[in-house]
């Protein structure tokens, strides 16, 4: 195996470093999970994500010339799941980029950038000793079935809580195992927020570390239970990103030591380096 397939990551295991430019993957499936659809890609190229990177996709036929040349650029996905030559990307059909990638089949092409940005810090001494608790509501359950992965097979473990808004949502519980899941409208489980489940965890046992992965008001209520007890977090954002490396300042988010580019920086942050997780730009 290559280097390019086995990938350079940096020395904090956070970040594996992208080949240059886009490469062409073949889409392998389509699976619907009921507002989700997860897309399955050969990537015999590419080297192995970290949980929490993304990548910036684009379909190779007909991307761009719908209303407004849109979907013009690349759109950001986290990876789902990984596993050897081969990636998953979940998908939730909110506008014409989404649109077009959720209508891909087996054998359509795809055009990949990635792995991008810093993920999640999993190594012994971010866990501490500590449980680690996954935190997710709506499609930013994405990047925590990877990092379940990861824990699972380190031998660590987690305690998954997701929340969604109904029960068409809830569907996507499935792609992660041995869930707490809470619902809006209480379809599936908890009726009430996914942070009512997360206070009830660390009023059980604050000896954790926080991975969370949702919209901003999600983000934003777990950063203040975990500052509140002093849990560490760390929270994987989301800005609008045109290029996805760095080049354009389209996805800078404020944090306590000034403005970073959420593409190069995160797009997983301490939560102890944000005022709010309400970032401008930012949010479904
Ligand atoms: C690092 C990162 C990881 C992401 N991972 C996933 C993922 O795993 N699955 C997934 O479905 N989506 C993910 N997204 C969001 C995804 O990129 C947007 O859903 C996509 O850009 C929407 O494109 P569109 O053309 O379908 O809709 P648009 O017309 O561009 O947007 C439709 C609606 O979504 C909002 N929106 C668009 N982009 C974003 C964004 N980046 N953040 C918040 N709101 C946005 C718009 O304000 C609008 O209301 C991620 C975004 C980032 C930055
Ligand atoms: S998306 Fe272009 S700089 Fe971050």
């Amino acid at each position: 195996m290559g280097a390019a397939a086995e990938g350079l990551t940096t020395d904090d295991g956070r970040r594996t470093l992208a080949p240059p430019g886009r490469r062409r993957v073949t889409v392998l499936a389509r699976q619907q999970f009921g507002a989700y659809a997860v897309l399955r890609v050969a990537d015999p190229g590419g080297p192995p994500p970290r949980p929490g990177q993304f990548a910036m996709l684009a379909a190779v036929e007909r991307w761009g010339g719908g209303d407004g040349e849109r979907p013009f650029l690349p759109r950001a996905f986290s990876v789902l799941r990984a596993r050897p030559g081969e990636l998953e990307f979940l998908l939730e059909d909110v506008g014409p980029g989404t649109n077009r990638l959720a209508e891909l089949e087996p054998g359509d092409g795809l055009w990949v950038l990635g792995p991008l940005g810093i993920g999640f810090g999993v190594a012994a001494s971010e866990l501490a000793g500590r449980r680690a608790l996954l935190v997710g509501g709506g499609v930013g359950i994405a990047p925590l079935a990877i990092l379940q992965d990861e824990l699972t097979a380190s031998g660590a473990g987690a305690t998954v809580l997701l929340g969604f808004r109904d029960g068409l949502h809830s569907a996507g519980a499935a792609l992660l195992r041995e869930t707490r899941i809470a619902t809006d409208d209480g379809s599936h489980g908890h009726e009430g927020l996914v942070t009512d489940l997360l206070a009830e965890e660390l009023d059980r046992d604050p000896a954790a570390v926080v991975y969370a992965c949702g919209p901003p008001p999600m983000l934003e209520a777990v950063r203040v239970l975990c500052a509140e007890r002093e849990v560490p977090a760390q929270l994987a954002l989301e800005s609008g990103m045109a290029c996805g490396f760095g080049a354009c300042f389209g996805c800078v988010v404020p944090t306590r030591d000034g403005y970073v580019r959420l593409c190069l920086d995160g797009p997983v942050l301490d939560a102890d380096r944000l005022d709010s997780a309400l970032t401008p730009g930012a949010g479904h």
